[in-house]
């Protein structure tokens, strides 16, 4: 039997985890599903009342699950983001979560800030590498405080973990009959830790002959996302590239409220949080964006073969988009709750198809 974890975490994270669980609840009733939701306390609260963030039993549990949905973690009453770093890295980590996939797809043209842009010119997929990269958290503070400090933060590249998500990025273009898979780097500069995504770069795409394979530094594709976006199918890059263009092209599809993302280990248990963070100034306000954290919860529903309840969400979601049935970062003049129930509606119409 199907079943999912979910951890809200913190500030806006809890108010549109609530509307995205109420959704799935919502599909699973039209398609007649029975899905248990196990709800985990771990996030700043816990971690402030009890002194811990993410216990090894509570890691070894997730792996019990088909999935885990996750708001978002990080809270100015720790101000060091350590619960969040043991958390949400240490599920991605530990997991082996190492396919961060974050579509970019205008569902409606009057969302984009690109001007003479429409739906048919911004649609493709980042594949961020989620596992290595400067986030691995290798180096140290040397003479800490003083003058003389020296702070080292490693860029972890290995062979492997740069040659899976290459293979990832291909392997996913090649089963939706993809033409093109760009790949992003700073090999001009960090000659190292990218000459090795260069060099692997050019023998993966070997195996996909079919599949045209370019490459743009980093820099000049943040400029080429705004000017050209519809060139665009497949983007993989590394972990830290992967985090900054994926805000931006979040903002290119109508903003961070409604970005989804999957830390995704094919065939294992993976985890689907919105790209947006807890937005702590908006917390417990009514006013975040749920729509991300819907989408998230879609793309689980996919991953885990519930198709029919991943496109009743996802319909439901361009429908409140359409009808201007949003809050007020897409214009509209509704809340969390109310966006959320105006999906639920939507679904509850919907026959599956
Ligand atoms: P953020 O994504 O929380 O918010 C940035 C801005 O984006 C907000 O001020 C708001 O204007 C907009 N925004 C984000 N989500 C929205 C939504 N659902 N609806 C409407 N508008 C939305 O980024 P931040 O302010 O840089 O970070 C806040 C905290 O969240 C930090 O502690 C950070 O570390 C954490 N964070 C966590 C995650 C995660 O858990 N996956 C992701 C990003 C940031
Ligand atoms: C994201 C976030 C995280 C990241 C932070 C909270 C560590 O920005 O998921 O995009 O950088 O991966
Ligand atoms: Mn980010």
């Amino acid at each position: 039997m199907t079943r999912i974890a979910i951890i809200p975490g913190d500030g806006i994270g809890v108010e549109v985890t609530r509307e995205a669980v109420e959704c799935l609840r919502a599909a699973w009733r039209v398609t007649g599903r029975d899905v248990p939701l196990d709800l985990l306390p771990y996030g700043a609260d816990h971690f402030l009342r009890t002194g811990e963030t993410l216990p090894d039993a509570a890691l070894d549990a997730l792996r019990g699950y088909d999935a885990i949905l996750l708001g978002a973690l990080g809270d100015p009453r720790v101000p060091d983001n350590r619960h969040a770093a043991d958390i949400l890295l240490g599920i991605r980590f530990k997991l082996d979560l190492y396919v961060n996939k974050r579509p970019v797809r205008l569902l409606a043209d009057h969302l984009t800030p690109l001007k003479g842009r429409t739906a048919r010119d911004i649609d493709f997929v980042i594949f961020r590498e989620n596992t290595e990269g400067l986030y691995v958290g290798m180096g140290g503070l040397f003479k800490k405080g003083t003058p003389d400090e020296i702070a080292l933060q490693e860029d972890v590249n290995t062979r492997k973990g740069v040659e899976r998500i290459l293979r990832h990025a291909f392997e996913y273009a090649q089963a939706r009959g993809g033409r093109r898979v760009l790949m992003s780097d700073k090999s001009n500069a960090l000659i190292h830790g990218h000459d090795l995504w260069q060099r692997t770069f050019r023998e993966v795409a070997h195996d996909y002959k079919a599949i045209e394979s370019s490459h743009m530094y980093v820099d000049a594709l943040a400029m080429q996302m705004v000017k050209d976006p519809s060139q665009f199918e497949v983007i993989v890059t590394c972990n830290m590239f992967g985090d900054i263009l994926s805000d931006l092209g979040a903002q290119l599809q109508g903003g961070l409220g409604l970005a989804a993302s999957g830390n995704i280990h094919p065939g294992r248990t993976s985890l689907f949080e919105p790209v947006h963070g807890s937005a702590p100034k908006y917390a417990g306000q009514n006013v975040a964006n749920p729509m991300g954290a819907v989408l998230s919860a879609a793309m689980m529903l996919d991953e885990i073969g519930h198709d029919e309840e991943a496109r009743l969400l996802e319909g439901a979601v361009v429908g409140s988009v359409l009808a201007g049935r949003t809050t007020r970062d897409l214009g509209g003049g509704l809340g969390t709750r109310e966006v959320g129930e105006d999906i639920r509606r939507r679904i509850m119409a919907a026959r599956p198809s």
